[in-house]
């Protein structure tokens, strides 16, 4: 007999006292059963290309009153944006821990570290000629890394459309003092893409975390550029299929889509970035935590694994099984094709929804990564503030989902991960906590 079930039949022998708290919670919830009246649907279903407008999914007569406790809480309730959901069947006792306490240096480590390199290359499947890195301070340091390695010697046209993206801008114009064009767009909507000048260089976000906004495509994106492309592609990579061929210069950490561990970033370079590097050094002096080149040359260890300071081999070994994980389930389609069902799973229950619906209202430049959600009614964002806040913190009370609040700076709402990490059954199950817990924390 199932703990659950177990203390429904003490509950009714006034047994309660005897179980947790959230346990006694849940069972005096559903037998008394919260009694909330659903507002009218206030938006129009859309239907996809091709296909017939969608049907509302209806409550019961019996139930169209009532929002009803959820059963059974998602299995994994991990879906921050980052550090992201661990794969699934992820143990800590699966890392190989040869390589600790070792040098990174040495037998045990660098061959780690080259294993690293080689078999991330194969899963994003990069071209043969482009290089792959593992550099210091995640993300930013590799995007970072590229701006002051690679920018200054021509214009650079800069696309922001959230606040990852608008730090790259701040870089560029306040930092390096460059002269750039600057596209930006509100939280929802994506940068004007047309026209960009193939001689300027340009820096822009695949996947723009707090707004779940994201490319559509790279088509937009010459073909015959003299600049070099830049792209932040940390949200994207390992979950949204990315045309390496219009891309210079890709960054990307390890602890979002395939859930690694925090600390380190990787760059891939094409050759004409590698040639850039080489032929027309940056106008500046560089720290040696940025340096990729000695004397003119590509430093080539660092794409074999000789990292430029000392990395986390426990961080190295933890993305090593996440790698084993990828590559078992099919490699990068099998993760693409996973992260669009999880977001096609959450969309649907968004759209069977009366309080929530997309921040980004193109589905064509919509994330299937970092799902952003805006309360429908938004006379009060102040109010809708509170209301995210007291949502996100009984749902992680509940230990229904963890961190899915709005970022900061986006307008208030949730931010629901649906990267490959993530099961589409606990998309599933938790939409409805989240009926449950908007009806309670408007009480
Ligand atoms: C699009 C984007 N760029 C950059 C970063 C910064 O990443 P990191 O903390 O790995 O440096 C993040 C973090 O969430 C991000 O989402």
């Amino acid at each position: 007999m199932s703990r659950e079930v177990t203390a429904v039949k003490r509950f009714a022998g006034d047994e309660i006292t005897h179980f947790p708290s959230v346990v006694q919670r849940s069972i005096a919830e559903k037998v008394i059963l919260s009694r909330h009246r659903l507002r009218a649907c206030a938006k129009p279903l859309q239907p996809s290309a091709g296909h017939a407008v969608p049907t509302r999914r209806v409550l019961s007569g019996r139930r169209a009153d009532l929002v009803e406790r959820p059963a059974a809480l998602p299995a994994r309730p991990y879906f921050s944006s980052g550090p992201c959901a661990k794969p699934p069947g992820w143990r800590l006792d699966l890392l190989d821990t040869a390589s600790l306490g070792r040098s990174h240096r040495g037998a045990a480590g660098k061959p780690r570290l080259a294993e690293a390199i080689e078999r991330t290359h194969a899963l994003l499947q990069l071209p043969a000629d482009y290089r792959l890195g593992i550099v210091p301070a995640s993300d930013t340091g590799a995007m970072e890394m590229a701006m002051w390695s690679l920018l200054g010697t021509r214009p650079v046209t800069m696309l922001a459309w959230e606040s990852f993206g608008a730090g790259w801008v701040t870089d560029a114009v306040k930092q390096l003092g460059l002269d750039a064009e600057v596209r930006t767009a509100d939280y929802g909507e994506i940068s004007d893409l047309g026209g960009i000048a193939p001689d300027r260089d340009l820096v822009f976000t695949w996947n723009g975390t707090t707004s779940g906004v994201r490319v559509p495509d790279a088509k937009w994106i010459s073909s015959d550029r003299t600049g070099l492309s830049i792209c932040d592609a940390t949200s994207a990579a390992f979950a949204q299929p990315i045309d390496w061929s219009k891309i210079d210069v890709g960054t990307f950490s390890w602890q979002k889509a395939l859930g690694g561990e925090a600390a380190h970033g990787m760059i891939v370079l094409s050759p004409r970035a590698i040639e850039r590097l080489q032929s027309t050094p940056a106008p500046r002096p560089l720290p040696k935590i940025f340096r990729l080149t000695k004397s003119g040359k590509l430093i080539d260890g660092v794409f074999r694994g000789e990292t430029i300071n000392t990395p986390s081999m426990l961080a190295v070994e933890d993305w090593l099984v996440a790698l084993d994980w990828a590559e078992g389930i099919g490699g990068l389609d099998a993760l693409i094709a996973r992260a669009d069902a999880n977001a096609a799973a959450l969309d649907l229950w968004v759209q069977s929804s009366n309080w929530i619906d997309h921040l980004v209202s193109d589905a064509a430049i919509r994330s299937n990564t970092s799902v952003c959600l805006q309360f429908v009614d938004r006379s009060d964002p102040v109010a809708n503030a509170a209301r995210q806040k007291a949502l996100v913190k009984l749902l992680e009370q509940e230990g229904a989902a963890f961190d899915i609040g709005a970022y900061r700076d986006a307008p208030p709402g949730l931010r629901i991960w649906c990267g490959a990490t993530v099961d589409t059954a606990d998309i599933q199950a938790l939409g409805p906590w989240l009926d449950w817990g908007w009806e309670e924390t408007g009480k």
